[in-house]
This record gives structure tokens, sequence and C-alpha cells, in this order.
């Protein structure tokens, strides 16, 4: 049941690393052509953070800086922060640590949440929680992922897909209607199979064998994971739509998570909805696991005004998936 105080996303803020990744430079790399790229993918570019010795961390400080600059808010005002990430700097502290350390939230407790990429929707929801009590009153959420510390550049089945990014938003009560209405969030650990690193957690620590058999990258059965993504995601769009009593007519974007473009037809057509409701940016960015929405987000804002009615979709290794509707609450 919906209490009084809604979550309402109050900003957005994105950043990419400056180096882009092109297809055709993808081409001197591995036996691929840009013509396979796009007609299979959608994707053109991607963003990589090639400095070396930098991590995850500093995309989501980049992002929750621009964040705290352009909604003129003071950093010791934020209560938490949960950044969503599947590669953190370290396995220990949470890059959140990190994170609002640099920033200079130091009235804040953070940490991180992994859900693949279902893990930016995850910590949405679960910061939203904070917010709906009535128990805190600035909750940011970070996805960021510096995937090409986890990507094969000789696999031409993944290298191809994943970009390096973050976004972030605030999270603030609202008394005025505006906010996530609802949420219904999926997983099924059946997905493990299909979508996995082989080694580096406690199951098969890092060793010379581990390195030497590259088990340290992203396997995926994509033709499953594929399947599995549009199916389910345009499942949950549909029952969550039912259960609000939500017309296509009524919805502004679909934001859903950016894996594979024709993943994101696919969807759409299920639903319903015209390209032109598909919030797109995997041609920029590809697929940067936990930093798709947050970037949808930010790259879209100017075209989105207070009661816009939304609904956010993901997909991702574990399996999780889910979608959120809510209305956004700000813009003219
Ligand atoms: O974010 C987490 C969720 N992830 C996803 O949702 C990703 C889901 N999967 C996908 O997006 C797609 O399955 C891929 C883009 C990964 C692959 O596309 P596909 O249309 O399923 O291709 P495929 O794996 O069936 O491969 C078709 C052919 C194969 O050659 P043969 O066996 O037909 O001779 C592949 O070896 O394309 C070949 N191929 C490539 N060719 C050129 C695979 N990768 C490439 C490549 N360039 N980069």
């Amino acid at each position: 049941m919906k209490t009084a105080i809604q979550a309402a996303i109050t900003g957005v803020h994105g950043y990419v690393p400056d180096y882009i990744l092109t297809n055709h430079e993808l081409e001197r790399m591995v036996d691929t052509n840009d013509d396979w790229i796009t007609t299979r993918t959608g994707i053109k570019e991607r963003h990589i953070l090639k400095d070396p010795g930098q991590g995850t961390s500093v995309l989501g400080i980049q992002a929750v800086q621009g964040l705290l600059q352009k909604t003129n808010t003071d950093p010791q005002e934020i209560d938490l922060l949960i950044c969503a990430t599947i590669t953190p700097d370290m396995i220990t502290p949470a890059t959140a640590n990190i994170i609002t350390h640099a920033v200079g939230a130091v009235n804040a407790f953070s940490y991180d949440l992994q859900a693949a990429c279902s893990g930016f929707l995850y910590a949405l929801i679960t910061g939203s929680q904070f917010i709906e009590s009535g128990r805190y009153k600035k909750v940011i959420i970070v996805g960021a992922d510096k995937m090409s510390s986890i990507v094969n550049y000789e696999d031409r089945a993944t290298c191809i897909l994943f970009g390096d990014g973050a976004g972030a938003v605030l999270l603030e009560p609202n008394v005025q209607g505006y906010g996530i209405v609802d949420s219904l969030l999926k997983g099924d650990g059946n997905g493990e199979q299909y979508l996995h690193l082989k080694a580096g957690g406690s199951r098969r620590p890092p060793s010379i064998e581990t390195v030497t058999a590259k088990e340290h990258y992203v396997y995926q059965d994509g033709k499953t994971v594929y399947r599995f993504a549009v199916e389910k995601m345009a499942e949950v769009v549909l029952d969550l739509m039912k259960k609000n009593n939500l017309k296509r007519e009524e919805l502004k974007f679909l934001v859903p998570h950016q894996a594979n473009k024709r993943i994101l037809d696919a969807v759409a057509q299920r639903i319903g909805i015209p390209e032109e409701q598909v919030m797109i940016t995997i041609h920029e960015f590809g697929n940067t696991t936990d930093g798709t929405i947050p970037l949808c987000l930010w790259r879209y804002e100017p075209k989105l005004k207070a009661g816009d009615k939304l609904i956010i979709t993901t997909f991702g290794g574990g399996f999780t998936w889910g979608a959120t509707y809510l209305t956004w609450a700000y813009g003219e």
C-alpha cells in the first residue's frame, strides 16, 4: 500500500569517461565489423575509463558531484548513499563508502548493492523505502560500473557490448503526488549458468590458474539471456501497468535497461508502444550495466516535465528483473 509520502527523483546526473571506443577500433581488436555490431546490437560506441589505477568510484564521484552541484545540495545533508555496482573498486570497503568520503557526505551512511544489471532499480526501490517511511530526507542512488575491468577484449561476443559509465539520482520526499508509485521486483537464481564470472569470488578465489584460464571476465550465453530479457521485461511491465490501471497512451517514456537495441524494440513491440516513447542511449554508451538507467534519465531529462509517467524496467544476471512506475517530479 502507498503511504502519503512518495520518494521522488529530484535530480539526475551522469558521467562517462572521455575515451570513446568505436566499432571501427574494435574491428582492429577482434574479428568483427561495424555492420554486425550495429545491426545486431545498435551500439556505435562506448566510453572507457583508460586511466590506470582508477576504478568505478571515479565514475560515481563525478556523477554525484555533478548531481550535488546541479541540485544545489549541501553534501552534509545527505542521509544515505547506495551504490549499485558489479565492479566495485575493491571487495571491501564498499565503493559507496569511497564516494561519500570523496564528495564530503560526512553524515551519510552508505553501502553497495549488487544485483547485476538490475542493481540500480533494486537500489532505487531500497532507497525509496527510507524516504517513504519518513525516516530520511535525502538519499542518493548511484549506478556505476567500469565494465572494461571485467570484459575480455579477445572475446568478440561480449567485448563489443559493454562500456563504462555512471549516473546518480537524488531521492526526496514528495506529498504532491509525484514520485515512485509502484514496483514489481523479481529474481530467479537459475539464471546463474547463463551469465556470470567464473572466478574472483569465494568459490573460486583468484589464482594463477584462474587468470590464465581468463575466468575473471564476463561469461554470457547471449541467446538465452536475450530471450529471457525480452520475455521478462515485457511481462513485468504489462503486469505493472495492469496492476496500476495505466494505459499505454498515458505513458510518456519506457526507460529500459540498455543491453541490445533489438531487445528494446522487441519489448516495446510486446507492450505496444512506439520507439519515440522508449529512452535509448545504447548507441552512444553501450551496456554500462548499473549505469544504463540513470544515464538514460540524464540524457532525456530536458524532455521531461512534472507529472510525466515513466516505467523503468531492467533485466540482468541472477537472473534479476523488475519494473517501477513513477511520475516525474520536476521540469516544465
Ligand atoms: O545486460 C545483461 C543482459 N544482457 C543481454 O541482454 C545480452 C543479450 N544477448 C544479446 O544481446 C545477443 O545475444 C548478442 C549481441 C550477445 C549476440 O547476438 P545474436 O544475434 O544472439 O548472435 P549469436 O550469438 O547467435 O551469433 C550469431 C553469429 C555467430 O556466428 P555463427 O555461429 O552463426 O557462424 C557468432 O559467432 O555471429 C557471430 N558473432 C559475431 N560476428 C561478428 C558473435 N559476435 C560477433 C561479433 N562480430 N562481435
